[in-house]
């Protein structure tokens, strides 16, 4: 049976880092860099999910422009969320891997009827995938070595 994103946030966690649309893209910055983490949701006041801010947002949309962090607002770097692909806890960790690699998506916003309910990295579909690999090689020489 197929590991669902679910599973994986009962093992990653389930805490969705955020900001707030009118907040400052060096407020993003400093939020990304103490939480060591590439990515935020975009909130709106009531919670809802309207988009994310990536390094990478950061990087083209304000770095390269030469705009300053300081005065320059999340709003006006951020990926809305019709430019991205989300995903619900029933989808597969395959399923994101082809978002991940077919789409150019590093971030997967997990949404449970249309709430927040966590962040998928590439860096979680990739490790989740490996170690699903290593579990059946180890157990398919275990069986080959008879020592199972
Ligand atoms: N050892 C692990 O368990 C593990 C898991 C994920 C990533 N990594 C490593 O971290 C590095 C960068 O990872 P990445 O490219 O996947 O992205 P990243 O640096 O944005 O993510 C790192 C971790 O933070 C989480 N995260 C990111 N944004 C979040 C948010 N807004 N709210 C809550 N959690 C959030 C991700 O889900 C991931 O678990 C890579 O070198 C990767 O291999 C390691």
């Amino acid at each position: 049976m197929s590991t669902t994103v679910g599973d994986l946030l009962r093992i990653k966690g389930s805490k969705v880092e955020t900001i707030t649309a009118s907040e400052t893209i060096l407020e993003g910055i400093r939020r990304m860099n103490e939480k060591h983490i590439g990515c935020l949701a975009v909130v709106t006041q009531a919670g809802k999910l309207s988009g994310i801010l990536s390094e990478r947002d950061v990087l083209w949309k304000v770095i390269a422009e030469a705009k300053s962090p300081k005065t320059h607002l999340v709003k006006d770097a951020m990926t809305p969320l019709k430019q991205m692909k989300t995903v619900t806890p029933s989808q597969t960790v395959e399923e994101c891997m082809e978002l991940i690699t077919g789409r150019r998506h590093r971030h997967l916003p997990v949404l449970e009827g249309g709430k927040l309910v966590g962040m998928v990295s590439i860096g979680d579909v990739v490790k989740f995938l490996l170690d699903a690999q290593q579990a059946t090689i180890q157990s398919l020489e275990k069986y080959i070595t008879g020592t199972f």
